[in-house]
């Protein structure tokens, strides 16, 4: 008997290592350690002239928009609003005294647009491709309900957070390839990898996004590329209804200040530390907890949201 307990306390105290070993070193390493003693270990000016943004006119996008333009680089700008476009481009070039491109297209759109944005970029370094836009539900509902009440929202979503990923990155990489540098960032989300009932769809779009990041670092890391999967959760933006700022729910300002710290340190990350230690209690408790609360949560958004969205 006693034998029995001995063997089930190593046991317990072999998973605890493992578990440290491969979720807690890697979480200090890419939230605390490298981002303060080794981060910003890229210097994206080196990468080119010029840089990317889709979804560039507001929030996250916006915001990355702006920080690669203080550092002196180039910006493309791509979105859909000309107005909104036009205006961001003028706050950049005041600021900054950079160049800044725009391209004005939707990409709910089909293959067309990118033929667009390849005349467009033909000819200029680009060094860093930040795919940030994206799309979510109005509000978290169960499948069904939600394309049957919105049939295009389906073929809309994919277009958006995944045509647009794949498809930017094979427009930009040859030349990256070619310079043997470059920085891609595509930004997924903490929804990809914890649960997210009510937002089936979106989560699984991101969950895309996070696989192909991994295996497209590895198969060009040799070659000199960056692929990092950012996976925010809750940033204060048009897409979570500008709600209050927290802690854990910050400007897309201060998230990008953030996140910029950890490219090239972490090939996958939560860019902000508050939303690392969110994503650490939910991978140790192996998300159960994390599927329980968020399923009544988003049914509790859901039941408000919905009613707004019906009255519309
Ligand atoms: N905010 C969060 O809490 C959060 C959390 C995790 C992940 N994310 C991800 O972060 C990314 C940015 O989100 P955000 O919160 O910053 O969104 P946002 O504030 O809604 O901004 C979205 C940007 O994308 C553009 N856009 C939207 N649909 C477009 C389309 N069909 N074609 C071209 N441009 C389009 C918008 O342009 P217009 O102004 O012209 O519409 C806007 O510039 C998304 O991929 C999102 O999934 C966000």
């Amino acid at each position: 008997m006693a034998l029995d307990y001995s063997i089930l306390s190593s046991i317990c105290v072999g998973i605890v290592c493992v578990q440290i070993i491969h979720i807690v070193l890697p979480w200090l390493y890419a939230n605390i350690i490298g981002p303060t003693f080794f981060g910003p270990k890229i210097n994206l000016c080196q990468m080119g002239a010029w840089a990317v943004v889709t979804g560039a006119t507001d929030g996250i996008g916006k915001a990355y928009a702006k920080a690669l333009a203080k550092k002196g680089i180039n910006v493309i700008l791509i979105s859909r609003s000309l107005s909104k476009l036009e205006a961001v481009a003028k706050e950049l070039t005041d600021a900054y005294k950079v160049q800044i491109k725009i391209i004005d297209i939707d990409f709910k759109d089909g293959p067309q647009i990118y033929q667009k944005i390849e005349k467009n970029i033909t000819g200029l370094d680009i060094g860093v491709l930040v795919n940030n836009v994206g799309i979510s539900y109005l509000y978290p509902e169960f499948f069904i309900e939600y394309i049957t009440r919105y049939p295009q929202f389906l073929r809309d979503i994919i277009s958006v957070n995944i045509h647009s990923v794949t498809n930017m990155c094979g427009l930009v990489l040859p030349n990256m390839i070619a310079k043997k540098k470059g920085v891609i960032i595509n930004v997924s989300s903490f929804f990809a990898v914890i649960a997210s009932p009510l937002l089936s769809v979106y989560s699984g779009t991101k969950a895309f996004v996070d696989k192909f990041s991994e295996d497209l670092q590895t198969e060009y890391q040799s070659q000199g590329i960056i692929v990092q999967s950012l996976r925010p959760s809750f940033v204060i933006t048009n897409m979570t209804h500008n709600l209050k700022l927290n802690l854990f729910a910050p400007s897309a300002e201060v998230y990008v200040d953030s996140a910029l710290k950890t490219v090239g340190i972490a090939g996958k990350t939560n860019g902000y530390f508050p939303h690392a230690l969110l994503a650490l209690f939910a991978y140790l408790s192996g998300n159960y907890i994390t599927k329980i609360v968020h399923f009544k949560e988003f049914l509790r958004i859901k039941s408000l949201l919905s009613k707004s969205e019906k009255e519309i």
